[in-house]
């Protein structure tokens, strides 16, 4: 085991509860999560934070349009998110929900910090406000008079506000990007900024008093703290500044803030500024990644289901794995940088490198171990050394070569958050790998007795290849580390980094096949039930529109023969030699009747009495096994997970109250 080398804080951003999470936050949280276990992996003790934002003029607005109270509003949604990360596994050590006492009290001494510094005064403001972004903008921010940041609408904001002199602290950021230029990645992002802070900083309006859900600012109740300001803290407070100065100190200042890039700006400029004002540390790093797009634009919220591709990460998980999509989403997308995202290239990433590079790899190696050796890893010996033949090659030299260097090599890629060529760096093995089996030729050497021993050391050096893959693969997808591991025998020894330096440590291990790690998937069969599921999900939000499968169309006419008449169930009961049938007695105005309906799979007899229903009237009566029905009650198809469920077609009167 390698020794602790000190402390690794690294944070996502604490996701606004207003509506489910998409494949975009999945991505950030996914980046986190392998990041944190990674470093756990090398020695470091570890603190991996995540939350939620619950505060703000967008919650509160959500939770009065549902006819609840923000903070039932958020409580539901918040239980969704904390179950998204458990069923994906995400390993944080904590998770920070700004409606927290813990968090709120905090929040309040951070800004009686600021306040006793002098850098907080009360004025009015008159300019813009983008609700969806909780952020302020002045007239001249503005792009086509829509904000900036994400095109919306803005609104008009005029009140009374507390301010922080963000403007006192310009010249500092300055000096931080410049003499610590690591301390915001990547390059385009630091630049950014830079240009933003020199076309000069405003003073940032820290409180609101239209709305009220928010943390009450300690000197002015009728005022709650700026969304922003609330969020923010969450990085310290979480750690229990200022009241836990123990674990504080032991994490602070954080290694790394993971963000999206349009979230830069709050991290790097305000959040400093607010440390800066507070005497506080300022972060290690702030690193803005880039956005996943559907069509063209940023996966969001409001366009999740417009287009047919699926990006529920739940729906994703349950058809693909765990594993397969964190592998999507941290080899397809090079950090820093917006990518598409399309079903297509998801099931032909898993396809290629999982079911193809990988899992054949482990399943032709348990396989032949336990064809050629009787199930058991052989030991190394002399005799069967590699003999380079004509090409001059030593394929167990080069294989061993590349398999002990390749720790290194992602963690250097890992160093700078470069999470594909990190899992490159892994493949590049897994493939020189799968070409070792091709060169060597098991196959071929077990039909020569003379060949055993060589046999044996290419079966070994499979073996050894195969377990430091499975150290290196840990961080991004343990569950397919573990499962690799079962089968190659490795199952008695913990995954140790360090391990996956050295070659020839596997001894006699017994082999055993499981099904396959990640099964072919038949790409063209995937893409048809994907868009299926995508275009249900987006058809019903209602943001588009599919036609109903139905019957022939109809003249007017052959509707205008039916004589439709409003009837009240007095008895139900189930017809004695017929299941799926319920016997009803109906009465319509002067007229009692008994009518049969095939609906008892629906509708229990005692539900049924005392049901308004329509009922066409003038059907021909016919028997139905034995009893006589005459009419017909109406029942709609209101199908449920594409199955018919056949629901009585009730009145309701003209005041729109139900008549039941
Ligand atoms: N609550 C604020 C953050 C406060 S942090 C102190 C917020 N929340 S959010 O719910 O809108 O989440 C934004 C983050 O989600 C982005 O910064 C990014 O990490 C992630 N993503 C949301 N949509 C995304 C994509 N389409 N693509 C990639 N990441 C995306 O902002």
């Amino acid at each position: 085991m390698t020794d602790k080398k000190g402390t690794y804080y690294i944070t996502t951003p604490i996701y606004y509860p207003s509506s489910n999470l998409h494949i975009g936050h999945t991505y950030c949280t996914v980046m986190a999560d392998a990041m944190a276990r990674f470093k756990r992996l090398q020695g470091y003790d570890v603190m991996f934070l995540t939350g939620t934002d619950e505060h703000g003029q967008k919650i509160q607005t959500l939770a009065n349009e549902k006819g609840v109270t923000p903070q039932q509003y958020v409580d539901e949604v918040v239980a969704g998110i904390k179950d998204l990360w458990k069923t994906m596994e995400i390993s944080y050590d904590d998770f920070i929900r700004t409606t927290e006492e813990r968090h709120v009290k905090r929040v309040q001494d951070l800004f009686m910090k600021m306040y006793k510094k002098g850098d907080i005064y009360k004025g009015q403001y008159e300019g813009w406000y983008c609700t969806p972004c909780e952020s302020f903008w002045t007239e001249a921010q503005l792009e086509d008079g829509k904000c900036p940041d994400c095109g919306r609408p803005v609104t008009k904001a005029k009140e009374e506000a507390y301010f922080f002199k963000m403007s006192r602290y310009a010249d500092d950021l300055l000096k931080i990007f410049r003499e610590n230029p690591s301390f915001l990645e990547p390059e385009t992002r630091r630049n950014e900024m830079i240009a933003f802070v020199e076309q000069g900083l405003e003073d940032l309006c820290i409180s609101r008093s239209t709305f009220d859900w928010g943390i009450p600012v300690p000197i002015d109740e009728k005022h709650v703290i700026y969304v922003w300001l609330d969020a923010l803290s969450n990085y310290i407070t979480a750690l229990g500044w200022p009241d836990d100065p123990e674990k504080y100190n032991r994490y602070w200042p954080a290694d790394c803030h993971l963000v999206g890039k349009e979230i830069v700006r709050f991290h790097s400029l305000i959040w400093p500024a607010m440390l800066m004002s507070a005497d506080l540390p300022l972060p290690k790093q702030v690193r803005g990644h880039g956005w996943l797009l559907l069509g063209g634009e940023k996966v969001s919220k409001s366009k999740a289901a417009k287009g047919q591709d699926v990006i529920d990460p739940v729906v994703l998980i349950e058809r693909y794995g765990i594993d397969a999509l964190k592998y999507f989403l941290l080899r397809e997308y090079t950090f820093g940088q917006d990518g598409m995202f399309t079903n297509e290239v998801m099931l032909k990433r898993l396809n290629y490198d999982l079911a193809n590079d990988l899992g054949n790899l482990v399943s032709r190696t348990v396989s032949m171990i336990e064809k050629y050796n009787g199930g058991f890893v052989p030991d190394l010996t002399e005799e069967g050394k590699c003999v380079p033949g004509e090409d001059g090659i030593n394929y167990d030299e080069q294989l061993k070569e590349i398999a002990i260097g390749a720790a290194a090599k992602v963690e250097k890629q890992m160093d700078e958050f470069k999470f594909n060529m990190a899992l490159e760096e892994i493949w590049v093995l897994v493939r020189r790998a799968n070409k070792y089996i091709d060169e060597t030729m098991p196959w071929a050497l077990a039909k020569d007795e003379a060949q055993k021993p060589r046999l044996d050391n290419v079966l070994h050096n499979l073996a050894e290849a195969i377990r430091i893959i499975s150290i290196l693969i840990h961080p991004y997808m343990h569950t397919t580390s573990d499962a690799i591991r079962k089968q190659m025998g490795l199952w008695y020894a913990d995954v140790a980094w360090d391990d996956a330096l050295v070659f020839e440590m596997m001894s006699g291990e017994q082999v055993k096949k499981g099904k396959a790690i990640f099964p072919r998937l038949d790409i063209e069969k995937e893409l048809e039930e994907l868009y299926a599921l995508g275009a249900k999900a987006a058809a019903e939000k209602g943001d588009i529109n599919i036609p109903l499968e139905l019957k022939d169309e109809i003249e007017y006419d052959d509707f205008d023969k039916l004589d439709l008449r409003v009837g009240t169930i007095l008895k139900a009961e189930k017809h004695p030699k017929a299941d799926k049938l319920l016997v009803f007695q109906v009465k319509m105005g002067t007229e009692k009747r008994q009518i049969i309906s095939g609906v008892s799979e629906f509708y229990k007899p005692e539900e049924c009495v005392g049901k308004k229903v329509v009922v066409v009237a003038n059907l021909k009566p016919r028997k139905l096994r034995g009893l006589e029905s005459k009419g017909m009650i109406l029942y709609a198809d209101n199908e449920v997970d594409g199955k018919t469920r056949y629901e009585f077609v009730t009145t309701v009167a003209a005041d729109g109250n139900s008549v039941e």
